[in-house]
């Protein structure tokens, strides 16, 4: 017994292992049912009564030094293991982070944003929710009148009337009234209107609208700023046809065509074969709508325009159905993480 248990130890001491497999079958071999050590202990019962004492604390010995073999074995090699995991590999390609991107609409917003504000604009805003007043009455749309029916309105309330803005000419309203001239503003921001969804109209768009009041404001003057605009938006060779419109609260008024950038004029299905394309609406400010907002229209004139942010992006990244802008495809809004 003696010899027997002087030779595992031995055998111990020189144990390796290859892998984490290797430790456990070292486990099997000396500590299971039928392992070694264990059968060792099976046969202490044989051990004279003399010898008991000994031949126990040996035992006791072999069976530590065999789960501290065990122990060693496996810590080395969890610690290989480990510094083989922080040996960096920096020939791996690296793992692609997706950005955020900005939404289309904010994308062309901040460019319209940033084109006028190189000739003096800077941008105001108002609220959504609307009296009608500022939407309708102010802007020279009379009570009853046919013009209203130009804008299909969700109201909130009647009596008085309160409903989502139709369009961001409130906004015109709200800054007349509280600012004195020269004024230069713009007025982004999101529209209603009770129209059928569908690929080209929805209940909701944005638009930026433009402002200019000062003394010896001219049509020509608003031509100018429009066709800077259009050129630096869509093209130096870009140009632009005002066409005779009609909206209450500018006269004369007239609705912005550019020359189509996909044909440069000549004549295409995307312009219907025309050469031009619409892109906004346009005049100078109605003496009246300036008198609502008691602006001398004797010593002021101005001009406003409004455009739809949704026709413009539509117009330079081609997106041929409007739902897609409120729909958060993000397959979709990816498609302009390079756009800025
Ligand atoms: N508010 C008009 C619309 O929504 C656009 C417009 C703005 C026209 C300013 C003329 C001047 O259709």
């Amino acid at each position: 017994m003696f010899e027997k248990i002087k030779s595992i130890h031995k055998e111990i001491e020189q144990l390796s292992a290859k892998n984490i497999e290797d430790i456990e079958l070292l486990r099997i071999k000396y500590l299971s049912k039928k392992g070694i050590i264990t059968e060792l202990f099976n046969d202490f019962k044989n051990v004279t009564q003399e010898e008991r004492k000994e031949v126990g604390k040996l035992l006791n010995e072999l069976k530590n030094s065999l789960q501290e073999k065990i122990n060693i074995l496996k810590n080395s090699f969890e610690n290989s293991q480990e510094s083989d995991k922080s040996e960096l590999d920096l020939t791996l390609p690296a793992n692609f982070i997706m950005g955020g991107s900005r939404h289309p609409l904010s994308v062309t917003r901040s460019k319209i944003v940033e084109i006028f504000s190189r000739i003096g604009f800077t941008v105001a805003e108002g609220p959504e929710i609307e009296d009608d007043w500022h939407n309708f009455s102010a802007l020279n749309f009379p009570e009853e009148h046919p013009a209203r029916d130009m804008q299909d309105t969700f109201f909130i309330n009647k009596n008085p009337d309160i409903a989502l803005r139709t369009h961001t000419s409130s906004v015109q309203i709200r800054v007349m009234e509280t600012e004195k001239p020269p004024i230069r503003k713009l007025f982004p921001g999101r529209v209603y209107r009770n129209e059928a969804i569908s690929s080209r109209s929805h209940c909701f768009f944005h638009q930026v609208e433009g402002l200019y009041i000062d003394k010896d404001v001219s049509f020509a003057d608003l031509k100018q700023a429009l066709l800077y605009f259009a050129k630096e938006m869509f093209g130096a060779d870009t140009k632009i046809r005002l066409r005779p419109s009609y909206f209450p609260f500018t006269e004369p008024s007239a609705e912005m065509d550019i020359s189509c950038f996909l044909c440069e004029g000549k004549g295409c299905p995307f312009c219907k074969y025309t050469g031009w394309v619409e892109i906004l609406g346009c005049g100078m400010v109605d003496p009246e709508v300036l008198k609502n907002c008691n602006i001398d229209s004797k010593i002021y004139s101005g001009y406003a325009f409004g455009m739809g942010i949704e026709r413009i992006t539509n117009l330079k990244y081609r997106v041929k159905d409007i739902r897609m802008f409120s729909e958060n495809d993000i397959r979709f809004l990816k498609q302009f993480q390079s756009a800025v």
